[in-house]
């Protein structure tokens, strides 16, 4: 299986996840030092993993991953689309340049995209077992938050590529689905003001955010045979904040 974005966060927990297992995992960052960095730290958490350097939203550097993925590995069952640009600008959409709503959708949009097109050209549809595709989308694709334009329409745009796949590739035996998370606890989280990751988690209906394990499972169930019947889905997991009509200290 393949992690995009797989070298730190969210993405080095699905790694995990995957690889405790017993899947022969790959993962890539976009840089060679961030792909080195993801593998010290799996190793450190005693997990076999394998890193590839790769720019997802550079053509040649796809093909080429999958080349080195095909001389090693052979096949591929399963890929999650992680990795993103988080776009995060801080300047409000009238000041977001065309260059930055490029760069986010190149990576999040058109780079999850061509790396789906790759896996599936080169072997879910030559194998008898077909793959399974898992996006990783947000929450703020339904609900936006302010100040990220870019980011907000690329998640958007990743829902609608998701139905749009799973319809056309559904008959060819390809399953695509997706996790939506809210609030996931990063390493950003430990930098946060502690008043406003108490404020976050007083906004989560469960009082917290995601771990990276949290989202794990869900994109395991996505990519096990336990969600064979679904395609095209967009499942959300916030703790809840997507239920709720105002957060705690608006409500009247
Ligand atoms: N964190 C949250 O609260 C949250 C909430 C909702 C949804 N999500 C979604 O969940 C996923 C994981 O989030 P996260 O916060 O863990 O991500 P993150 O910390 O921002 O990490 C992003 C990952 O994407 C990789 N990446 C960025 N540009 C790339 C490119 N051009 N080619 C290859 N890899 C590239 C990064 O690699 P480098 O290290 O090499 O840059 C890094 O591994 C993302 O899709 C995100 O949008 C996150």
């Amino acid at each position: 299986m393949l992690v995009t974005g797989g070298n730190r966060n969210t993405g080095l927990d699905i790694v995990e996840r995957f690889a405790r297992e017993g899947a022969r995992t790959f993962f890539c960052g976009a840089s060679a030092g961030s792909t080195a960095k993801g593998a010290e730290a799996l190793a450190a958490r005693g997990v076999a993993a394998e890193g590839l350097v790769c720019d997802i939203s550079d053509a040649a550097q796809v093909a080429a991953m999958f080349d080195e993925i095909e001389r090693r590995a052979g096949r591929l069952d399963v890929l999650v689309n992680n990795a993103a640009n988080q776009g995060l600008h801080g300047c409000g959409p009238l000041d977001v340049t065309a260059d930055m709503m490029r760069e986010v959708f190149a990576v999040n949009v058109f780079g999850g995209f061509q790396v789906t097109r790759e896996a599936c050209n080169r072997f879910f549809l030559k194998q008898e077992t077909r793959g399974v595709v898992v996006f990783l989308s947000s929450n703020t694709a339904r609900r936006a938050i302010r100040n990220r334009t870019a980011y907000c329409a690329s998640k958007g745009a990743i829902n609608s590529l998701v139905r749009s796949l799973a319809l056309d590739l559904g008959p060819l035996g390809v399953r695509v689905n997706c996790c939506a998370p809210g609030y996931i606890h990063t390493e950003r989280w430990d930098v946060l003001d502690p008043a406003l990751a108490a404020r976050r988690r007083k906004n989560c209906p469960l009082g917290r955010e995601a771990s990276g394990a949290d989202i794990a499972g869900v994109v395991a169930f996505l990519a096990s045979d336990d969600s064979s019947n679904m395609t095209g889905e967009i499942v959300t997991c916030d703790a809840g904040c997507s239920c709720q009509h105002m957060p705690p200290d608006c409500d009247c």
